[in-house]
């Protein structure tokens, strides 16, 4: 972990992959808190728990936790179909690691407790295996875009139960959105937020 410059008590955002009960695998974006103790490393994460994600650990509670760029992270978080999203063996495992990702770290899960929307778990990681792909230099254009998925990803759980609150946040990621075109002006983040305005239905 320190290779990769991981502090303790930081939210990470990651990617996590599961596998689907057809053998698939799945990839969900999720934030990590990753803590020390005298049995090594552990990881904090709390998942909705009508996500896929839980259902696929209930079941079997190995996952990979994927290092990867930003739009990886919006990719698996909205499932846009904007960005590719490959999926590569990590010798020995049956869950794969994301395609290119910075660094995959191979989990086990464990639950640890619930309430009406939350699963809390603890997943513990026994490896690192850095990968091919690189960081970037840093943009505030992909910072917005990632502050505006974590949003948008919140729209479908409200919808139904607090449309207001459904609404505001609509509003949040059409201010995200607009900006992250702004400082980033490329194909890709224009594509992405095409898609997000389209899936969201969001209006300028
Ligand atoms: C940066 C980022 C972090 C996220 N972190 C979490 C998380 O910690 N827990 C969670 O349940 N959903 C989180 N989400 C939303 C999920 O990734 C998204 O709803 C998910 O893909 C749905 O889960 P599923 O595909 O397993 O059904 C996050 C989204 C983004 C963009």
């Amino acid at each position: 972990m320190t290779a990769l410059g991981i502090e303790e008590g930081v939210v990470y955002e990651m990617v996590i992959v599961t596998l689907s009960p057809d053998g698939s695998p799945h990839a969900a974006a999720i934030g990590c808190t990753f803590l020390r103790g005298d049995d090594g490393w552990r990881v904090l994460s709390k998942l909705a728990r009508d996500s896929v994600t839980s259902a696929n650990l209930s079941r079997r509670g190995d996952a990979v936790l994927n290092v990867v760029g930003e739009e990886v992270l919006v990719e698996a978080a909205l499932d846009l179909g904007v960005v590719e999203m490959g999926f590569e063996r990590i010798e020995g495992l049956e869950v794969p690691a994301i395609r290119d990702a910075v660094a995959a770290i191979p989990v086990k899960a464990r639950f640890l407790a619930q309430d009406d929307v939350w699963h809390r778990l603890e997943l513990r990681p026994f490896s690192v295996h850095l990968g091919r792909g690189s960081r970037r230099p840093f943009t505030r254009s992909l910072a917005a875009l990632v502050e505006a998925a974590v949003h948008a990803s919140r729209i479908p759980v409200f919808e139904r139960s607090d449309p207001a609150r459904a609404e505001e946040l609509r509003l949040r990621v059409k201010e995200l959105i607009s900006l992250a075109e702004r400082l980033g002006p490329t194909y890709r983040v224009r594509a992405i937020c095409g898609a997000i305005r389209r899936k969201y239905g969001i209006v300028d």
